[in-house]
C-alpha cells in the first residue's frame, strides 16, 4: 500500500510525466503537416473552443492575424522567450506562421463573461489607460489591428503575467512597450489587466 503522504508528490510526478510524454507531440508539429492538422496541437492549451486550459495561456481565437503571425516569428527567433512556445514552434517556417495566423485569427473570440473590477479599480484602470493613451494603439474598445494584439476579454492573469513581463524586460520582443509598461506603478498592473479582462468588443469580425 502507498504511504498517503507519498499521493501528492506522486501526482505531481505523474503529471509532470505526462506533460514530457506530451512533448513528443511537438515533433509532430511539421511544416509538411496541414494547418488543421498543427492546429489540433495548438488547441491542447489553448484550447478546443477558443477558452485555454490554463489561465496564464492567452486566448488565440480572433486575435489580429499580424499580431499572431509576429508572435510565433519571434518565439522562433528568441525574441520572445517562452520554453514551451518555442518547443512548438521549433519545426515551423514562415509559411506555416502565416498559415497558423491566418487560421486563428479567422476563428471567433470566445467570450469569457468576466464582471468589471470594482469602482476603486475601474477608475485606476482608467487614469492610467487616459494618461498612457493605450487606446491610441490598441484603439477604442481595445481590439487593436494589424500587428497591435486585441486586448479586450483577454485572461486576466495572462495580461497581469505579459504586462510585468514587458516591464521587468522578460518579454523584451517590443521595447517601446516595455518603455510604456515602465510608467506604470505596479500596484496598477492588476486593475488594468482585470479591466481589459472584462470588456467586450461590439462590432467587427471576431466580437
Ligand atoms: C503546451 C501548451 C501550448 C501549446 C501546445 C501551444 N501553446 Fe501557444 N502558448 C502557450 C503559453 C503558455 C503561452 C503564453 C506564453 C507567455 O506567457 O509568454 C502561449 C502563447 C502563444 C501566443 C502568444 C499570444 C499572445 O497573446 O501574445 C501565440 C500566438 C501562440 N501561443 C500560438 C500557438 C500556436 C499557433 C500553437 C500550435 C501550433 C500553440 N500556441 C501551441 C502554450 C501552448
Ligand atoms: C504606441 C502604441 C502602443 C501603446 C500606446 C500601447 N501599446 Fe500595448 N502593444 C502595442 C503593440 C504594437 C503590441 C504588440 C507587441 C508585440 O508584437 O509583442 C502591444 C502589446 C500589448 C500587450 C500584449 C498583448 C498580448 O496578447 O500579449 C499588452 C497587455 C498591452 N500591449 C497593453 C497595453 C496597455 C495597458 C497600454 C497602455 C498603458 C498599451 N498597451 C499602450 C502598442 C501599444
Amino acid at each position: 500500500m502507498m504511504d498517503l503522504k507519498c499521493s501528492l508528490p506522486i501526482a505531481i510526478a505523474i503529471a509532470i510525466a505526462a506533460m514530457a510524454a506530451a512533448f513528443p507531440l511537438t515533433t509532430k508539429i511539421a511544416s509538411a503537416a496541414s494547418v488543421e492538422e498543427n492546429a489540433k496541437i495548438c488547441a491542447t492549451c489553448h484550447g478546443e473552443s477558443g477558452i485555454p486550459q490554463e489561465k496564464t495561456t492567452p486566448i488565440i481565437w480572433g486575435q489580429n492575424e499580424g499580431y499572431l503571425y509576429l508572435q510565433l516569428r519571434d518565439f522562433k527567433s528568441g525574441a520572445r522567450k517562452n520554453d514551451i512556445m518555442a518547443a512548438i514552434v521549433a519545426s515551423l517556417e514562415k509559411a506555416d506562421f502565416k498559415a497558423l495566423a491566418a487560421h486563428f485569427a479567422g476563428l471567433k473570440w470566445p467570450n469569457l463573461a468576466l464582471p468589471s473590477p470594482s469602482k476603486d479599480d475601474t477608475k485606476k484602470a482608467l487614469t492610467v489607460i487616459g494618461s498612457i493613451g493605450c487606446t491610441s494603439c490598441h484603439l477604442d474598445q481595445f481590439q487593436g489591428d494589424g500587428t497591435t494584439a486585441r486586448l479586450a476579454g483577454q485572461q486576466p492573469e495572462y495580461l497581469l503575467n505579459t504586462m510585468t513581463a514587458f516591464r521587468d524586460g522578460s518579454r523584451a520582443n517590443n521595447p517601446g512597450m516595455s518603455d510604456l509598461m515602465k510608467a506604470v506603478q505596479p500596484p496598477d498592473l492588476k486593475p488594468i489587466a482585470d479591466y481589459l479582462a472584462s470588456l467586450q468588443v461590439v462590432g467587427g469580425n471576431n466580437q
